[in-house]
Formats: structure tokens, C-alpha cells, sequence
């Protein structure tokens, strides 16, 4: 992204580019790079799709591969930092740099504080929040060398409501929040900026593996739909836009935020 374009955009005039497209910000990253971790599956493919969309070339560090051959699928764990040091070098090496970094990898975890083992709240929470640093503290280096360097967090509405039965998940998500701002704060004199998306329940495979195991799979998801003032589930495309809007060098000025997109449920309290 170049300084003329932003111009451009505060001015009011079209660029070149979107004249021919004729959508205002398609194709703003155009030229940018992007790693999205858990990007082969729900909320992080529907943003690795979208940000190629809008013209990056991306790359997709998942424990399974990308399904889309146009997207650079890099076999990562996030809970390895060898592993996650190598694969960010990859893209870089393989992509030529590397301008957006999305963190939205993460594992769920169902119960209240007494659920989990000792075990469980290191494996949740090695992923969840530590994978997170990992990939970020991998990808500085050339994020300081982009023109238009950005990281996106995938938080959650459990960091700001409670919700029963997610303790541990709830607990690694605020910690996310917690590490969005401070690393905002840490980074924005580099003009890295870092903010997170804060989704409600989101209709991907994750919600669609919570479902199977319930009793009554569709009162369950009526009941989850419900608890959005909505009264739906959000889209992952909905998810993927919010991100795209942060990790845009249009959005410079947006940093140490956290954008829900969450039906209403973290703000709204409707009358029964
Ligand atoms: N679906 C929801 O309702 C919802 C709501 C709020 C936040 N989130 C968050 O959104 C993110 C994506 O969730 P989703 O619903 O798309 O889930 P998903 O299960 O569809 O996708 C998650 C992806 O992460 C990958 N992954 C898991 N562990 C990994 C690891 N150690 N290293 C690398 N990749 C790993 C998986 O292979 C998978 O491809 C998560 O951080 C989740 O906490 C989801």
C-alpha cells in the first residue's frame, strides 16, 4: 500500500485500481503478503479467501492443509516454536515478506473451573495464548521490514461475557485481549498496528463438532442463536470482513482494538 493510495482514498478520489474494479477498497492489499494461522478451516479460511480476494498473497499455517491450491499451505503447530519459526520464514522466503499476520488459531475447551486437569489448562492455553506470542514474535522481523505491517488477534465474546461452562476457554481468550493491547502499545512507535476481532458464536466446523455432541443438537443451536441479540449465528464471511477491515493499510489509524462481531451480545440487553 502506498501512501498515494491512502491519499487517494482521504481525498475522495478513486485510484486506478478501484475505478476498474468499481468497489471501494477491493483490492487494497494488493501486493501485501499475509500468514493466517488456522487458516485451513471455519473463521481463518474464510479470511485467508478473503484477504486473497482482495489481492494478497497468502499463506495458511494449520495443522492440516489449505483446501485451496492458490492459497501457500505451511504445515505449522502453533505450540511449536521451532515449527512456527521455520514457517513463518517459509512465507516469507516463499511469498517474498510478509505484511499481515492474522492469529486466529485456538482449540475450545466446555466446563466450569473444575472441569479440567492441570494438563488441560497448559494445552489450552499453550495454543490458545502462547501459539498466539509464538507467531507474532516470529513474525516481527519482517512485519518492522512491510510498508503496511498489521497482526489480527482472534479473541472472543468469553473474554467480556460471562458464559457458563468456559472457563478455561473464557480465561485464554481475555488473556488474548490482554495481549492485543499490550502488544499495541509495545509496537505502534514501529507503525505495526495490532488489533482483534471479538466473534460470537460463529457457524464454522468447531460450532458444528459442539453441536454433534449435544443431546439435541437443534434445540442446542436454537439456544445458541438465541443468545445473540440477532438472533442468529454470525458467518464466518462476517468474521473474515472484520479482519480484512483491520488488517487493511486503509484502517491505519486502527490500532489496540478489539472489534466485536458478535450479534450484539457483548453491548445489547434487549427487553424479554
Ligand atoms: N466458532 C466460534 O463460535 C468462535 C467464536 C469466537 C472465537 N472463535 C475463535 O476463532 C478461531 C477459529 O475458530 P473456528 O470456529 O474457525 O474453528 P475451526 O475449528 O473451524 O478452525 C480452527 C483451525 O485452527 C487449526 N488449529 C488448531 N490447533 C492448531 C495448532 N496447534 N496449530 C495450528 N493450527 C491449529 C485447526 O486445524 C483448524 O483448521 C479460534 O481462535 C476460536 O477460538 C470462534
Amino acid at each position: 500500500m502506498t501512501e498515494g493510495l491512502i491519499e487517494a482514498h482521504e481525498h475522495g478520489a478513486p485510484t486506478a485500481r478501484e475505478a476498474q474494479d468499481g468497489r471501494e477498497g477491493h483490492g487494497d492489499l494488493d501486493g501485501l503478503v499475509a500468514a493466517v494461522t488456522g487458516g485451513a478451516s471455519g473463521i481463518g479460511l474464510a479470511t485467508a479467501r478473503l484477504l486473497r480476494d482482495r489481492g494478497a498473497r497468502v499463506a495458511v499455517l494449520d495443522l492440516v492443509p489449505a483446501p485451496d491450491a492458490d492459497l501457500l499451505s505451511v504445515p505449522c503447530d502453533v505450540s511449536r516454536d521451532d515449527v512456527v519459526r521455520a514457517a513463518v520464514a517459509r512465507v516469507a522466503g516463499e511469498l517474498g515478506g510478509l505484511d499481515v499476520l492474522v492469529s486466529n488459531a485456538g482449540i475450545g475447551a466446555v466446563g466450569t473451573v473444575e472441569a479440567g486437569d492441570d494438563d488441560e489448562w497448559a494445552r489450552v492455553l499453550d495454543v490458545n495464548v502462547t501459539g498466539a506470542a509464538r507467531a507474532i514474535r516470529a513474525a516481527l522481523p519482517h512485519l518492522r521490514a512491510s510498508r503496511a505491517p498489521s497482526v489480527v488477534l482472534t479473541c472472543s465474546v468469553v473474554a467480556f461475557v460471562g458464559v457458563p461452562n468456559r472457563a478455561l476457554y473464557a480465561a485464554s481468550k481475555g488473556a488474548v485481549a490482554a495481549l492485543t493491547l499490550a502488544m499495541a502499545a509495545d509496537h505502534v512507535h514501529e507503525g505495526i498496528r495490532v488489533n482483534a476481532v471479538s466473534p460470537g458464536t460463529a457457524d464454522t466446523p468447531w460450532v458444528a463438532r459442539l453441536l454433534d455432541q449435544a443431546a439435541d443438537p437443534a434445540a442446542e443451536r436454537a439456544a445458541l442463536e438465541a443468545r445473540q441479540p440477532i438472533g442468529r449465528l454470525v458467518t464466518a464471511g462476517e468474521v473474515a470482513r472484520a479482519i480484512a477491515y483491520l488488517a487493511s493499510p486503509l484502517s491505519g489509524a486502527t490500532t489496540g482494538s478489539i472489534l466485536s462481531v458478535d450479534g450484539g451480545m457483548t453491548n445489547l440487553r434487549l427487553p424479554r
